[in-house]
Order: C-alpha cells, then sequence, then structure tokens
C-alpha cells in the first residue's frame, strides 16, 4: 500500500499501551518491541510480497533476507521464524519447495529456526516471514535519536526497485541485475552488530518508501533535519540509465515522490537521480545516525566485513519549511 493510505488506517487506530511495549505501531518502526526482563527484550516483525525475480530459489532468499532485515535494523537477533505462503493451485510444487529452500539457506546463515507458518490458495504467489528475535533493551535502535550533528550512513547501494520492475518487463537481462540481487540476498546482520557496537543513535532499513520515505521517517521520529549528499549515495548497475525511461518508473516511486515532496528541499538539478530517491527497495541497506566522531570508524569496520557503505550526509537542526535537503 502506498504511504498515504497506510497511515490514514493507522491513526484511526486506538493507541496499544502496556508498560512493557517499548515499540510499537506509532513511530513508524520497523517491528514491534517488547520487554521480558530488564536485560531481554522480543522484536516481532513480519513481511511478504510477491515475486520480484523469476527463479523461486532466489525469490526466497531475497524474501528472507528482508524479512529479517527488520530484526536487524532495530539492533536485534533474529530467532525464529514461520513462513507466510500465497500459492496457486494448479502450479507445480517444486516450485513452492524452491522459494523455502531459498529461505531457509538465509535463515540458516541467519542462525534463524524455521518453526512453522500459514499457507492459503491465491491467484498469485506471495511469500514471506514472521521473524521474531532478541535484543537487550539498551541496544535498541529505532526512527528517534538521530542528534543534530550526526552523520548518516547507508549500506547497500539504492535502485532495487526500478531494476526489479526492468527485469519483469525484459527491459534488462538477468546478468545485468546480478549485482542487484546479490545485494538483495545479503544480509543486514554484520552492519547491524557493527552499528550496535559503534553506539549508532538511530537505524531503520530502506525498503518500500524508498531512501528518502524512511529517512523522513527517522527526521520525523527524531524531531530533526537531515541534509543528504546526493552524489555520495551508490546505486546498482543500471538504475540510473533506466530511470531515465518513464516506462521503467515502479507506480510506488511516483506515489512515494507525492507523498514526501512538500517536506523536501531539492538542491540538486538532476531529476532522475532525484527520482531513484524515492525508488522503493526490496531488502535494501540500513540507514544508521552515528555521532560525527563514529562515523569514519564505522564505515572502515563495515568495509572489512565486504560492506561498502558511505556517509551520505548528516543531521542537523529542524529547520522551517523542509525536513530533508538534498543537495
Ligand atoms: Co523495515
Ligand atoms: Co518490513
Ligand atoms: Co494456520
Amino acid at each position: 500500500m502506498g504511504p498515504d493510505a497506510l497511515m490514514q488506517v493507522l491513526h484511526q487506530l486506538p493507541h496499544v499501551k502496556d508498560k512493557d511495549l517499548l515499540v510499537g505501531i506509532e513511530t513508524a518502526d520497523d517491528a514491534g518491541v517488547y520487554r521480558i526482563s530488564d536485560g531481554l527484550a522480543i522484536i516481532s516483525t513480519l513481511d511478504f510480497f510477491p515475486p520480484l525475480v523469476d527463479d523461486p530459489f532466489t525469490f526466497g532468499a531475497i524474501a528472507a533476507a528482508n524479512s529479517l532485515s527488520d530484526v536487524y535494523a532495530m539492533g536485534g537477533t533474529p530467532r525464529l521464524a514461520m513462513n507466510i505462503v500465497c500459492f496457486p493451485k494448479d502450479l507445480s510444487l517444486d516450485v513452492l519447495n524452491e522459494i523455502i529452500r531459498g529461505s531457509m539457506e538465509k535463515l540458516k546463515e541467519a542462525e534463524t529456526l524455521l518453526v512453522g507458518g500459514h499457507s492459503i490458495e491465491d491467484a498469485e504467489i506471495k511469500y514471506g516471514l514472521s521473524v521474531t528475535g532478541f535484543v537487550n533493551p539498551a541496544d535498541i535502535k529505532t526512527n528517534r535519536g538521530a542528534k543534530a550533528g550526526d552523520a548518516l550512513i547507508l549500506t547497500k547501494p539504492i535502485g532495487t526497485g526500478i531494476i526489479a520492475s526492468a527485469l519483469k518487463a525484459g527491459r534488462i537481462k538477468p546478468n545485468d541485475a546480478a549485482d542487484t540481487i546479490a545485494g538483495m540476498t545479503s544480509l543486514n546482520r554484520a552492519a547491524s552488530v557493527a552499528m550496535v557496537e559503534a553506539g549508532a543513535n538511530a537505524c531503520t532499513d530502506v525498503t518500500g518508501f524508498g531512501l528518502l520515505g524512511h529517512a523522513m521517517e527517522m527526521a520525523k521520529g527524531s524531531d530533526v533535519g537531515l541534509v543528504i549528499h546526493a552524489s555520495n549515495i551508490r546505486l546498482y548497475p543500471f538504475a540510473y540509465e533506466l530511470v531515465r525511461k518513464k516506462a521503467n518508473r515502479p507506480r510506488t516511486l511516483l506515489a512515494n515522490r507525492e507523498f514526501l515532496i512538500k517536506d523536501m528541499d531539492i538542491r540538486i538539478t538532476d531529476n532522475d537521480l532525484e527520482l531513484l530517491l524515492f525508488d522503493p527497495q526490496t531488502s535494501g541497506g540500513l540507514l544508521i545516525s552515528i555521532p560525527e566522531e563514529g562515523s569514519a570508524l564505522l564505515t572502515e569496520k563495515l568495509k572489512g566485513t565486504g560492506i561498502d557503505a558511505t556517509v551520505i550526509g548528516s543531521v542537523v537542526k529542524k529547520e522551517e519549511g523542509w525536513r530533508i535537503r538534498v543537495e
């Protein structure tokens, strides 16, 4: 669903309060967090969607990496997972088997146990996972907590929405999407561990609302402004070439832009690059807000684990008229 419609529904719900509910639905965070004892809280999240690549094994791996990511974004460790399956009755069960095998490979890498699930018949395949993880309440990262003076670090390139829609339409070859697929199947695990250790102030993962949509949730949740340096953002190969052609732009990209644009101060003149910043991501990277003095050490540490993270901007005091400035 688009951000507009979703907000309308969420705002009508009664507020849920409990002394041990540490993160609920009101801050647009990635998952719910509930305290069990002083040193332990559980994180609960779910995600599912239709295939965005043809190969079922790869789709399962992407779906799992994406579902696990909401636990990593909050600084937690995933432990249990349940399948969510919508599957057409006339399709070979081998396809479902491959999807779940792909998913289980990622769950194994994440040391997370598949313990059950639920399936229904549906016209279109949809797959995802509900994931339960653990976190020390002292280590929880949310959209709140970014402070003026922080550096903003992004741990993966962007452009998966554009690439996936071009792939579906046959406008690029599967080979041309290899880097994007490798990015979508890679876990945010090492990035999560590193940002907790480095003392990040806030963190979110970048998914359906695009880089600027999730950055906006952080800006509003933390009551600050963000300045983003567009040229520091890494793009997946072919994303820029593809966004220049109107036909490749996912509908949700334009919806994200329309929803966010009133709070933006866009100073770059490259309209194609601007559009990419609203591209809906699947299994995107972590957006981390960390005190400036810790940012170089964190990017260095991430490089050591094979993650080419870049500083893409900084946190500033909130100003009149805009929440995010892109320059
Ligand atoms: Co998320
Ligand atoms: Co999610
Ligand atoms: Co059931």
